[in-house]
């Protein structure tokens, strides 16, 4: 998607674990693309040496690591984002097969990224309204709620 922006990225780097999916990013011209940069392997092992501060947009969305994880990408966030108008968001899936541990999740993650100076806005995005089963396949499994909660993360200016 930000490939396909009207403008697209001047640089885009990609962090990518899997070989199969590094592979298919092979396959179909990935590591072609201008302004990308794909770094093999967990973004554990590549995230410190990436020149920062510096990026415009940061997204995260390693399916399927645990809250812990994220809560360590929540920290390094603020060395990671270029100013106050820079973006960030994750993928929230957490606890999303229940409706009482999504929100809690919600609000736990909202609390951890407050802690490191991130002020989130949440979009409530009804995903029941694309009724066509291709679109979701076996991810209804692990994605229950009819809301989609989507953050937008800032670094807080005052
Ligand atoms: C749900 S997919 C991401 C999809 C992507 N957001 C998109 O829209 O195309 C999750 C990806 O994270 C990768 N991944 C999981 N843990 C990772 C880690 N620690 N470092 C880098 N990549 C990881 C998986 O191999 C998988 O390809």
């Amino acid at each position: 998607m930000f490939q396909h922006l009207s403008v697209s990225p001047s640089e885009h780097v990609i962090i990518e674990a899997h070989p199969d999916v590094l592979q298919h990013m092979r396959e179909t011209g990935w590591y072609d693309k201008k302004g990308v940069t794909i770094l093999e392997g967990k973004w554990q092992d590549h995230i410190e040496a990436l020149h920062i501060p510096g990026f415009d947009v940061v997204y995260t969305d390693t399916f399927s690591e645990d809250y812990v994880e994220l809560h360590k990408f929540f920290e390094i966030l603020p060395e990671l984002l270029e100013g106050p108008d820079s973006r960030f968001s994750f993928f929230h899936g957490l606890g999303a097969t229940n409706a009482l541990f999504y929100d809690v999740y919600t609000q736990v993650s909202e609390m951890h990224l407050a802690d490191v100076g991130v002020n989130i806005e949440w979009s409530e995005v009804d995903v029941f309204a694309d009724t066509t089963p291709a679109t979701w396949g076996k991810t209804r499994e692990y994605f229950a709620m009819r809301h989609y909660r989507l953050p937008i993360g800032k670094m807080r200016t005052v």
